[in-house]
C-alpha cells in the first residue's frame, strides 16, 4: 500500500509549543530540510500560539509603557499567562522557557536535557522587553543563544528547535553523526574533507586514506583534541584533558618550540589542516 505523504508515522517524542507574536517567521524553518521531515514523518510536533490573541481590550493590546519611565514598550504578562494556559488546556502542560539575552548560555548539555523533554514551550519576548514577571511567575527557565541582542527571541527559539530536533533518533540520517560531533564530548569536531584531494594547493593528510581504521580513529582523536586547545581552550576547563591528550599536548608544545612558534600546526602534517579563520 502506498503511504500517504506528510501523515505523520509516529508519535512525536518532543512537542515545542511556540509562544510568538510572530507565528510566521518560522514558516521556513518548520517545512524546509530534516526539520520538515521530522515534523511531516510525526517525530516532532511544533505548535504555535499567538499572544496577540489574548490582548487587551479592542485591539487586542499586548504591551505598555514601562514603569519607571524610559523607552519603547514593554509586554505585558497577562496575555502570556493567556497564551500559555491555552496551549496548556488544549495539549497538556509543557516546560516553559523564556528566550531572552539575560537567560542562562546554552549550551550542547542543555539541549541534551530538553532533547528528553515531551513538551517545550518558548516564549519568544519582543519590543523593548517584557515584564519581569514572564520570566520569573510564568516561565521554568530563561535561555540565552549567546552575549548579543536579538530584536526577539523567535531566533533564538528556532536555534533551540533545531538542536534539540537532531538528537531525536530518526531525526538525523545517520544515528551516529549526533554522536561524533563538537561539544558532544566536550571537544571540537576533528576536522573532515572530500574529495578533491588537493584543492588550490591544499591536500589532504595522508593518515585518512591509509584505510588504517584504527589509526584513523586515533588521528581524529588527537586532531579534536588539539582543535580543542588551540579554539576553544575554555572547554578543557569543564572536561579535563586524559592522559592520551596530555602527551599529545606536550608533544604539540615542544613542536611548537623546536620551531619557534605558538602555531604547532605549521608545519606538523598530522595538524596541517588547511584552515580559513
Ligand atoms: N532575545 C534577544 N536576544 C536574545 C538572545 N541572545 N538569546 C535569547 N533570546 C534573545
Amino acid at each position: 500500500m502506498r503511504r500517504v505523504r506528510n501523515v505523520p508515522e509516529f508519535t512525536p517524542q518532543v512537542t515545542f509549543e511556540l509562544v510568538t507574536l510572530f507565528p510566521e517567521m518560522f514558516d521556513g524553518l518548520l517545512t524546509a530540510s530534516l526539520l520538515g521531515k521530522a515534523i511531516a514523518g510525526g517525530l516532532l510536533a511544533v505548535e504555535r500560539t499567538n499572544p496577540r490573541d489574548f490582548g487587551l481590550g479592542r485591539h487586542r493590546s499586548v504591551d505598555d509603557t514601562p514603569y519607571g519611565g524610559g523607552p519603547g514598550m514593554i509586554l505585558r504578562a497577562e496575555p502570556m499567562a493567556a497564551a500559555l494556559d491555552a496551549l496548556t488546556t488544549a495539549r497538556g502542560p509543557a516546560h516553559k522557557i523564556l528566550l531572552t539575552p539575560q537567560g542562562r548560555l546554552l549550551d550542547q548539555a542543555k539541549v541534551r536535557e530538553l532533547a528528553a523533554r515531551p513538551r517545550i514551550a518558548l516564549v519568544c519576548g519582543r519590543y523593548e522587553g517584557f515584564d519581569d514577571r514572564v520570566g520569573s511567575v510564568l516561565c521554568d527557565e530563561e535561555l540565552s543563544i549567546g552575549d548579543y541582542v536579538m530584536a526577539g527571541g523567535e531566533l533564538a527559539a528556532a536555534v533551540v528547535i533545531e538542536a534539540v530536533a537532531r538528537l531525536i533518533p530518526g531525526v538525523l540520517g545517520c544515528g551516529l553523526s549526533a554522536e561524533d560531533e563538537s561539544f558532544s564530548n566536550g571537544r571540537l569536531e576533528y576536522p573532515q574533507w572530500t574529495r578533491p584531494a588537493e584543492f588550490q594547493g591544499h591536500t589532504v593528510p595522508a593518515v585518512l586514506s591509509s584505510g588504517d581504521h584504527a589509526v584513523v580513529a586515533r588521528w581524529r582523536r588527537r586532531e579534536s583534541f588539539l582543535r580543542t586547545v588551540q579554539r576553544r581552550p575554555d572547554l578543557l576547563l569543564k572536561v579535563p584533558p586524559t592522559p592520551e591528550e596530555a602527551r599529545w599536548h606536550s608533544e604539540w608544545l615542544s613542536q611548537a618550540q623546536i620551531q619557534g612558534t605558538n602555531d604547532a600546526e605549521a608545519s606538523d602534517d598530522s595538524v596541517s589542516a588547511p584552515q580559513k579563520r
